[in-house]
């Protein structure tokens, strides 16, 4: 990677990663590898990096010197108040956001098309969900933007609400216009929280959907792992001017981060910040541009559509991420998973999803032109192959909302068994049934199993959908809660 002179911006985390090493002490402390020892070759750089809280590596959680600065640099190059280093991910914000909402539990107001680690943030938190079932576009599955009038009304029918939880963008780059929403839930005294884990490279370049926090979000967490040059697990929480309890949200973030976090995975979101600075707009400007040019030729391959919201599409979504390439395929013979399959075996090229009806790339910044024409050519030599036909697609069953009849933490707590699924009607859920990726819940614990429900679970069970959360993989069996009366708070 090409990272900028370091005196211009420095990555003062990494820096002192590095001077470490080059001092060339015994090292007589954690990590028990001192260094890179019993592991093989391929660790040995990782490894010589792999340091702890001695003098002259700060402390995540006391920052004091490298960290605090590599912080104030984060935080300054996001437009945040204050910004947060993340170790497991995107779901440790988004449980710490939850753990931080004031009182025993706090009312929030969820569209349902969220990721499932709200799940932990409520169990942990004790928050009482108010889910607001989204719409979906009937092809694809695409989650459909949400509607700031429906927000507002639901804010002025319920005050106690303290907050709103949105999922922005999705998990396929479809944005929401989030401002409009922030100013009613501000008006209304509630949090505007976002989980804005796909987003973290957005706020390098204006072409790029608006990120969050410059639309007024108290809060957004971004998953720098996914779309920036960092080690799996880094992710960052960044709060805005507003964010009421500041305090409260760093006790949490201390509480279930563990006390030794990895140096090499903090350092890659320093260097990544600073990469960002340097040549994130440029990197970003020419896959921008590449990315429009190849969107519009896959989109001409016959059989093949590429999603797009602009144009008759607007009220789909407020911006799209061009770099999430999502096909949807009913003219070619093969489904989605045979396609990431073909993609696989035949032209080495991995789909980040694949669904009966539809294909989605993940393309990064980072991918060269000529890597794009390969997935290109690779396209068309697939729909020479198989397409010309009409392959009758159906209309993918909406993902239900089910009614909540215990409180996450209530239905946590419970004491559950196993029925068969065709036994579940009318029975409480024990389990999360979530379909990985994209890992938006269909039904959590505490959830009654009604027959759109059921249906949805048949329809999983039926096509094969890989799923988080059953312990029945094959779903012939679920989980259900015993029927003994509500759990203990
Ligand atoms: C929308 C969304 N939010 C949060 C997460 C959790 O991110 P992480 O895996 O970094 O914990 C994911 C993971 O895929 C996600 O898609």
């Amino acid at each position: 990677m090409d990272t900028a002179d370091p005196q211009e911006r420095p990555a003062p985390l990494w820096s002192s990663l590095l001077k470490y090493r080059e001092e060339g002490n015994l090292r007589l402390h954690m990590p028990g590898h001192a260094g890179g020892r019993g592991l093989p070759e391929a660790y040995f750089t990782l490894a010589e990096l792999d340091l702890t809280e001695v003098p002259g590596i700060d402390d995540l959680h006391q920052p004091r010197s490298e960290i605090k600065e590599a912080l104030r640099l984060m935080a300054q190059a996001y437009g945040a108040r204050e910004s947060f280093f993340l170790v497991n991910g995107a779901s440790s914000g988004i449980h710490a956001l939850f753990m931080s909402l004031p009182g025993e539990r706090p009312p929030v107001l969820i569209p349902r098309n969220a990721h499932r680690s709200l799940w932990g943030g409520m169990v942990l938190s004790g928050a009482v969900p108010r889910y607001l079932s989204c719409a979906y576009d009937a092809q694809t599955g695409i989650p459909l933007a949400l509607d700031p009038g429906v927000i507002g009304a639901e804010l002025e029918a319920n005050p106690e609400l303290k907050a709103v939880f949105l999922t922005s963008p999705s998990y396929w780059g479809t944005s929401l216009d989030i401002a409009e929403m922030a100013d009613k839930a501000h008006k209304r005294g509630a949090a505007l929280l976002v989980d804005e884990a796909h987003g973290a490279h957005f706020a390098f370049h204006p072409a790029y959907p608006r990120p969050a926090l410059s639309q007024g979000a108290d809060a957004a967490v971004n998953g720098l792992h996914k779309t920036l040059p960092v080690l799996n697990q880094g992710a960052c929480l960044h709060i805005g001017r507003e964010y009421k309890d500041r305090n409260l949200l760093a006790a949490a973030l201390s509480l279930i981060t563990t006390t030794s976090p990895s140096f090499p995975l903090l350092a890659s979101m320093d260097l990544a910040r600073q990469f960002m600075q340097v040549k994130g707009y440029e990197y970003l400007d020419r896959a921008g541009r590449t990315a429009e040019k190849y969107r519009a030729r896959i989109d001409q391959i016959p059989g093949m559509r590429v999603w797009n919201p602009s144009g008759d599409n607007d009220r789909y979504a407020a911006g799209q991420d061009p770099l999430k390439v999502t096909l949807h395929i009913s003219g070619i013979s093969l489904d989605g998973l045979q396609m990431a399959d073909v993609l696989r075996r035949e032209y080495r090229i991995q789909a980040e999803l694949a669904q009966p009806d539809l294909i989605m790339f993940m393309m990064s910044f980072l991918h060269r032109e000529d890597e794009w024409e390969w997935l290109h050519r690779a396209l068309v030599e697939i729909a020479g192959k198989y397409g010309g036909t009409d392959r009758k697609t159906g209309v993918i069953p909406l993902i239900p909302c089910p009614r909540m009849v215990l409180s996450p933490r209530q239905a946590f707590r419970q004491e559950r068994r196993r029925v068969k699924l065709k036994d579940s009607l009318g029975r409480l859920s024990g389990e999360m049934v979530a379909p990985y990726p994209p890992g938006i819940p269909c039904l959590l614990p505490g959830e009654l199993i009604d027959a759109e429900t059921l249906e949805y679970l048949w329809y999983i069970k039926q096509r094969g959908i890989y799923t988080q959360g059953p312990h029945d993989p094959a779903l012939d069996y679920i989980m259900v809660l015993e029927e003994t009366g509500k759990g203990q708070e």
